[in-house]
């Protein structure tokens, strides 16, 4: 009688809390949706963030759901609470405070703790359900089992990427003999130790296969460096999804199994598209240690061979733009790194003004992470139809009088279409090359993320205007305003 009361007063609220759940869920894809479009990515970062809070609230509605599983009781609800209090103080002042150019490792050290705690509930789940010397039923330590492994790679894999790119230690790929061997053999070893544990049930091997994943996570991203670090984010990203998935399964929860496969789905998507963007497979992202050998002989930076190239002052270039009838500004990692969106805008917005047409040309690698460019130039209030993507850009360089390279190198270097040995041959490029003039806007002669020479710097048609590129456009600024 009394079990029956519980259960007609207890479906109810089950249903409502699925419904709520299924909502979250819808909420989550229509914010992916919105986050492909720059005018949209706003508001589906808020939907986002807004179905994620109500999924989570509702799900402290429902304790009863976890019951089961996690032995609830009133004090793990409090921690639970204190848990989620710290993690927000530290979280919100760090997202709101971080820099364009130090996002990629705020993503790292976000997505590898999601990929921890994943892989921390499928280990807990294991040890409650085996504590009596209970051997659960293969399925359920199949889905901890995934959880664990795939959590720590991620977790471990993130943190190096975070030291990586936080220059906690050395950016450039790690490489010494026998590397894809040992790692293929540890990967093999945590395999073996999958099946055994799921045959024993082992605690201990369980915790074998944990400490050996979390291994497999480190030495696995050693060798990726430099600007594939992003890439590698987010696969890590899509790893933490499929853990976030298995623990889903783990604690019979349906939106963890929705939420955990949008995240894995999107995130190996991403990495795809990033990937051909570059002009290389994942696999060469993956294990060819990109960037590990530099060979550009560019002369500033002391590396070898001087050749000359064409300077030119801001006055001049100022008067070549200022009498332009179309320029193109072609963006690149440099103009974050200069913070220099504020002042591109405003050449840009004068150059109007004296009736030049002016568009940016956006690469879909061009900085460190997908869509750095229009993050940053969205900040400047740079309108949308004012950007365009690479293959609407290339057939308009043609005709272009000016292509203004801010910032920018390997996502300009025609050796990606001209020279068959190349590393970044076959990348597709924004052809700067085809624009009448071409101006650069540099510190140095050093080479891009890609360690190559660019031959459209030494072209005739090009001039250079060396230093920082806030500084450069502030003084085309001055220039233009005095032609
Ligand atoms: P890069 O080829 O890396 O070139 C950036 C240029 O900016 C450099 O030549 C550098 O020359 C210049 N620079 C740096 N700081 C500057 C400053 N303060 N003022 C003026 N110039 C400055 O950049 P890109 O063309 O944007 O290409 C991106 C690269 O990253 C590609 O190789 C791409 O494959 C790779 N990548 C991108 C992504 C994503 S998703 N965006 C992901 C993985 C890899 P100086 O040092 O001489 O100033």
């Amino acid at each position: 009688m009394s079990t029956n009361l519980i259960a007609t007063a207890h479906v109810p609220l089950a249903n409502w809390i699925e419904l709520v759940y299924l909502l979250a869920a819808i909420g989550f894809i229509l914010a992916l949706k919105g986050l492909s479009s720059p005018k949209q990515a706003r508001n589906g970062n808020l939907l986002g963030a807004v179905a994620a809070i109500v999924a989570v609230g509702i799900t402290f509605a429902y304790p009863a759901a976890y019951k089961q599983v996690l032995h609830y009781h009133g004090i793990n609800l409090l921690l639970m609470v204190v848990a989620m209090v710290i993690g927000t103080a530290i979280a919100v002042p760090v997202a709101r405070k971080v820099k364009m150019t130090a996002m990629p490792q705020l993503v790292a050290i976000f997505n590898g703790v999601g990929g921890g705690a994943a892989a921390l509930i499928s280990i807990l789940v294991f040890i409650l359900e085996t504590s009596n010397g209970d051997k659960p039923a293969t399925y359920r330590i199949v889905e901890g089992l995934l959880g664990v492994l795939i959590g720590c790679v991620s977790f471990s894999g993130s943190a190096i990427a975070f030291a990586k790119l936080q220059e906690l230690m050395t950016g450039r790929p790690i490489t010494y003999p026998g590397q894809q061997i040992i790692n293929a053999l540890v990967a093999v070893a945590i395999v073996a130790l999958a099946v055994a544990t799921s045959i024993t049930g082992s605690q201990v091997l369980l915790g074998v296969t944990a400490l050996l994943s979390l291994v497999l996570g480190i030495i696995f991203v050693l060798p990726i460096g430099g600007a594939d670090v992003p890439v590698l984010i987010s696969l890590l990203n899509s790893f933490t999804g499929l853990a976030v998935a298995a623990s889903g399964f783990t604690l019979n929860n349906n939106l963890l199994i929705i939420a955990g496969t949008l995240v894995g789905a999107s995130g190996i998507l991403l990495t795809q598209m990033m990937s051909k963007a570059m002009g290389r497979s994942l696999a060469n992202v993956l294990f060819s240690a990109f960037g590990s050998v530099v060979t550009a002989t560019g002369g500033a930076d002391g590396s070898g061979e001087t050749r000359q190239v064409k300077s030119g002052s801001a006055e001049d270039i100022g008067v070549l733009l200022a009498y332009a009838r179309k320029v193109v500004i072609i963006p690149g990692y440099g103009l974050a790194v200069a913070q220099a969106q504020h002042t591109a805008r405003e050449l840009a917005d004068l150059l109007m003004e004296r009736g030049v047409e002016v568009f940016y040309a956006i690469h879909p690698v061009a900085g460190r992470m997908p869509g750095h460019m229009n993050v940053l130039l969205a900040e400047a209030n740079v309108p949308y139809d004012e950007l365009k993507e690479m293959d609407e850009a290339n057939p308009e360089m043609t005709t272009a009088d000016v292509a203004l390279v801010v910032g920018a190198n390997d996502t300009v270097n025609p050796a990606a279409k001209n020279s068959p040995g190349s590393p970044i041959f076959g990348m597709p490029i924004i052809n700067a090359d085809d624009a009448a003039a071409v101006i650069f806007l540099k510190r140095s002669m050093r080479p891009g993320f890609a360690g190559i020479d660019n031959e459209l710097l030494f072209n005739e048609k090009t001039t250079l205007l060396f230093g920082d590129a806030k500084d450069t456009l502030g003084k085309l600024v001055a220039a233009v305003q005095e032609a």
